[in-house]
């Protein structure tokens, strides 16, 4: 499956812009301010119906206008076209179309590629709450095994149903008899959810170590998985009646896989903590390349990766590196000031910035 059109009509500061894209790497070249990563944007949005840049989408909405709009188009291996495209308005909302006609997240997915994005503020994966490694690790899972991807949505569920009433019990209300079902169905969507992730892991830990070594990270790094709650659902539930009454006083769920960490650590310190912004922006370029590569050696997809302004914080050598993993398969987007800092392997497809607009009749 492979992107091969991205329009922004309009998309921030993007009028009305169409840019084709290549099965490999499409280099977009131009200076500060021109809308380089507004495009990016653009293609996060139509592929995802979300921005990785803001939790607001209304923000995509140029100054002064009301709508804001995304369409991507997607091939697949039969040669079959489909248009992914994402809106959102001031007056009517959000929408997110797939040829047309409104789509569950699942059917979305299934029909565009799996989509990372590396750009200078999203260090916040590796420096942020755990909460946002668990939610990137629960979407790389979906990615992985499509037939998983509801294992996070459905654990959330039987939390949020197990903390109301641990919550009625700490004001004194209900019935702590009642907790039985949910500890056994939080333990039912827990144990498949930490075991997931655990195979994930198993699958990402050695090529993030090669990735972080070669991307900055001369001592080595690592990516863990340590689950509080592991086993069957049987040993997660007893694991739940033991906790039950601290759980009851505090109101919440105080143990289980919604309070995991995915650790990423370099000589045995934690990233988040201790490493510079150097070995923070390393880890987290490790951490996507990692999971393109076991993506594209699953062979169900063909991920796409974004590169927002990565080059200009590397140095000569490391640029080389990071395109020959990129020239190994699957689609790159990457943005840069200068062609003078791409390496030759990203010069085959450049797009210059800014395109040419698209005439208003062109684009419907
Ligand atoms: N909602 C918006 N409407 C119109 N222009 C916007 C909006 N948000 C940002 N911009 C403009 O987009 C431009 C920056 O685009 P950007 O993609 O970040 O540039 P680049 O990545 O090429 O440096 C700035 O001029 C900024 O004012
Ligand atoms: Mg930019």
């Amino acid at each position: 499956m492979l992107v091969t059109a991205i329009e922004a009509r309009p998309v921030r500061s993007l009028e009305r812009v169409r840019v084709e894209l290549e099965p490999g790497i499409v280099s977009v070249v131009g200076p500060n301010g021109v809308g380089k990563t507004n495009l990016v944007e653009a293609l996060y949005f139509a592929l995802t119906g979300r921005s990785f840049r803001t939790s607001d989408r209304r923000d995509l909405i140029p100054f002064g206008a009301s709508l804001a709009r995304a369409e991507a188009t997607i091939r697949d291996e039969d040669g079959l076209e489909r248009r992914l495209l994402a809106s959102v308005s001031r007056t009517d909302g959000r929408r997110h179309l797939l040829d047309g006609s409104a789509a569950d997240p699942a059917t979305l997915a299934r029909n565009r590629p799996p989509v990372a994005v590396f750009a200078p503020d999203r260090l916040s994966l590796v420096k942020g709450p755990p909460a946002e490694r668990r939610a990137h690790l629960d979407g790389f899972v979906s990615a992985r095994w499509p037939s998983r991807s509801e294992l996070r949505k459905h654990f959330g569920q039987a939390l949020a149903q197990r903390n109301a009433l641990l919550a009625r019990l700490a004001r004194g209300y209900g019935n702590p008899a009642d907790l039985g079902i949910w500890d056994a169905g939080l333990a039912e969507s827990a144990a498949p959810l930490v075991a997931a992730r655990e195979e994930a892991i198993a699958e990402l830990a050695a090529p993030f170590a090669e990735a972080a070594a070669e991307l900055g990270l001369e001592g080595g790094a690592t990516l863990t998985y340590a689950p509080r709650a592991a086993g069957s659902a049987e040993e997660i539930r007893a694991g739940l009646e033991e906790r039950r009454e601290a759980d009851i006083r505090l109101g919440r769920s105080s143990w289980g896989p919604h309070l995991d960490e995915l650790k990423l650590e370099t000589g045995g310190r934690s990233l988040r903590r201790y490493g510079s912004q150097g070995q923070q922006r390393a880890a987290l370029l490790a951490l996507l390349f990692a999971e393109r590569e076991v993506l594209l050696a699953a062979r169900l997809v063909t991920p796409l990766l974004l590169l927002d302004d990565v080059m200009s914080e590397l140095d000569p050598g490391r640029r080389e590196r990071l395109v020959g993993r990129l020239a190994g398969g699957g689609q790159a987007l990457i943005t840069a000031a200068d062609e003078e800092s791409l390496p030759g392997p990203a010069l085959a497809a450049v797009v210059r910035m800014p395109p040419p607009q698209l005439a208003s009749a062109a684009a419907a």
